[in-house]
Formats: structure tokens, sequence, C-alpha cells
């Protein structure tokens, strides 16, 4: 098949991950004979340094005639003054924004081979495997925002449309896996979250019947994941709270390094593939950051936006292969025995080809 993928590889480690997604896709396009063409476009600080704004129109013209987006990581100390008029993350909630991306997919898997790598005890995270839906274009991060001297504002709001059709991707979702939803809220506290949880229950006792639905406080939940994470199917919740909780559940998979997203829209429109780390300004051009991240976002990039299930699982078992044998980067090694970020993708490249 044919596919134009843009690619926006940002910041920090961004531009050094997203290398490492396109030589896995290219060598896809070749064992299944595809044409995949690829266009880099800017985002984020390396946007505001060369046009003066964190997205440029070419860059969402590109992206809304696409077939899909890979991006990498946007941010750094580098624009990061509180002062400054523009940053690099608007660029990605703009893009976002733009694109309708309101669904943020967020599969937490831990890997065998790299539960070493996690804090939490083993025999707590055999047999996880949990989606995290998180709403992407609403909430606390899209309010208006004040600032005075003395005080500052961030308005959180939600309509029931936005809650509505993020519910129903979180249901349809569940019900092709082990059919049940934990909608996440804070309830007791904000008006935001009451609407949240009317719209989750209605929409599940009208919708989706045969889906069994449980509501969570965010707080308890933050303590639920890491105490019992094998009791979640699909969890769903509003931007700013899937932001933290998903950043905590990749210490169950053992590294930020490790979890990938799709962010989808309404059906038929173009994803956006995307590691849930940042841009690790710590670790960048050093070579070492941890490709699998976004290499598995290629894999959903193929599944969600191309169809191409063959082809996800082909990447999913290799990157699942390389860890088996202990192909780990700094993030997952321990001293002295890490691979470069390049020897990381070779270990996935090597094995791509290799039969199940
Ligand atoms: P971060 O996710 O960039 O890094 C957190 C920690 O995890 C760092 O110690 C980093 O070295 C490590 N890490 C992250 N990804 C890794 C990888 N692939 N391999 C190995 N180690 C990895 O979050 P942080 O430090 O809070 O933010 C840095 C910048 O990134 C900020 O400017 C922030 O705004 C931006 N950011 C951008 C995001 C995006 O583009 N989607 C998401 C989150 C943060
Ligand atoms: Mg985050």
């Amino acid at each position: 098949m044919h596919a134009d993928i843009v690619v926006l590889p940002g910041d920090g480690i961004g531009p050094e991950v997203a290398t490492a997604a396109v030589a896995v896709l290219k060598s896809i396009a070749q064992l299944y004979d595809h044409d995949f063409q690829f266009q880099e476009h800017d985002i984020g600080g390396v946007a505001i340094d060369r046009h003066g704004v964190p997205l440029p129109d070419a860059t969402t013209t590109a992206c809304q005639q696409a077939d899909a987006v890979l991006l990498g990581a946007v941010g750094g100390p580098k624009w990061s003054d509180p002062n400054a008029k523009v940053r690099p993350e608007q660029g990605l909630l703009a893009i976002r924004k733009a694109l309708g991306l309101f669904a943020n997919l967020r599969p937490v898997r831990p890997h065998g081979a790299a539960l070493d790598a996690s804090p939490i005890k083993p025999h707590l995270l055999a047999g996880v495997d949990i989606v995290v839906v998180r709403e992407l274009t609403g909430g606390i991060y899209f309010g208006e925002k004040t600032r005075t001297a003395e005080a500052a504002s961030d308005l959180c709001s939600y309509s029931v449309a936005e809650i509505e059709r993020v519910m129903r991707s979180a249901f349809k979702l569940a019900r092709a896996r082990r059919g049940k939803v934990t909608s996440v809220d804070k309830a007791n506290v904000l008006e935001t979250s009451r609407l949240w949880r009317d719209v989750a229950t209605r929409i599940g006792r009208e919708e989706f019947p045969d889906v069994a639905l449980e509501h969570q406080l965010v707080d308890s939940m933050a303590m639920h994941l890491l105490a019992k994470p094998r009791e979640y199917d699909v969890i769903v919740t509003e931007n700013m709270f899937g932001d933290i909780l998903t950043d905590e559940a990749s210490m169950l998979a053992g590294s930020l390094g490790l979890l990938p997203s799709a962010s989808l829209g309404e059906e038929g429109k173009v994803g956006l593939y995307e590691p849930i780390h940042g841009s690790a300004p710590d670790i960048a051009g050093k070579g070492i950051a941890n490709p699998y991240a976004t290499i598995l976002s290629a894999a959903m990039l193929l599944r969600h936006s191309l169809g191409l299930e063959e082809e996800a699982q082909a990447i999913e078992r290799a990157v699942g292969a390389a860890l088996e044998d202990k192909a780990f980067t700094a993030d997952l090694a321990p001293p002295g025995n890490a691979l470069s970020t390049t020897q990381a993708t070779e270990a996935v490249l090597s094995r791509l080809g290799v039969p199940a």
C-alpha cells in the first residue's frame, strides 16, 4: 500500500527516537512491499527557532493531508523561560486540537524481561494489560488562562459532547478487550467531574450495557494503579489526570521509554503517534535514549491509521524479542551494560524479519 507519513521530530531526544522509528517503518515497507513516503516538518522549539512559532501553518497543512503523523517530542530548557510568549508545548496542544485528536490511547503492558527495571514487585505485574484513554483536547490544558502579578488561573471545562465521544472510544476498546471500563474523575470536588461521571454512566447504560463500568476517584486511582494494576482493563479519564496517571503507569513497565501512544479523532481522520515521554533534555544528544516507545508508536500507526495489523504485530514481536534478549538502553540496563539508541534500533531491525 502507499502511505504518506508526516514526521515531526521536534526537540531534545525527539529527532533521535523519531529516526529510529522511521528506520523500522522503512524496513517494514521493504519486508511487506509497501510504499511509505516520509515528509519531515517542524514543531516545538525547533519551529520557534526557524519560524518564530511552535506550529507553522505548513506543518498543520502537511499533517491534515497525511495518512498518519509520527512525532518525537517537543520542549527543552532553551525555550522554558516562564515569561516567554511562545512555548514549544503550545505547538503540541495546537496540532492535537487542529487534527481533532480527542482520544489518546496509552497501552501499558509490562514486558517480563524489563520487570527488573520496575520499582514495583514483579508478582504484582504479571499479566498487567491496561489501556489508558486520555481525553486530549479539553479540560484545564485548553481552558482560558489568566495571570496578574498577584494571581493566576486556569479554567477547566468540558462539554457533554466532548465527554461522550471519548467515552465511546473507551467503551468500544473495552468491548474488544476484557469488557471493563474504569472511569476516573474527582467527582467529590469538581463540577466537570460530576458531569464526566453522569455522561459515563449514561453512555455505559444506553450504548454499552455489555461492558462493565466502574468509577474511581483520581487520588485513590493513583494508589490502586500501583497496588493492584492487574484489575484494570480500560481506564478513561480527562486530559490532566490522564497525563499524570500514565507517567505513573510507565513505572509498571519499567521506563517512560517503553510507552507508546496513539492520538485519534473521529473515524477516518488522520492519527498522530508519539511516545508518552518528553524531550528528555538531560540525555538529549548523547545517543542513549530508549527508542522502543517511539518504535511501538509506529506499530500503533500501522494498526490504527493504515489497518496493517500483521505489520504492527511484527514490530511488537521484534521489540518483545529484543527485550527478551536484554537489548536494553541505559534506562533499563544495569550500569555499564547499556546499548545506544542506534544499537537498540538495530536489535529491533534484526528481529523484524524473523517469523513468529
Ligand atoms: P521527560 O519525559 O522528557 O523526561 C523524564 C525523565 O525520563 C528524564 O529523566 C528523561 O531522561 C527520562 N526519559 C524520558 N524519555 C526517555 C527515553 N526515551 N529513554 C530514556 N530515558 C527517558 O519529561 P520532563 O523531563 O519532565 O520534560 C522535559 C521536556 O519535555 C519539557 O520541556 C516538557 O515540557 C517536554 N515534554 C514534552 C512532551 C511531548 O512532547 N509529548 C511530553 C512531556 C514533556
Ligand atoms: Mg506527560
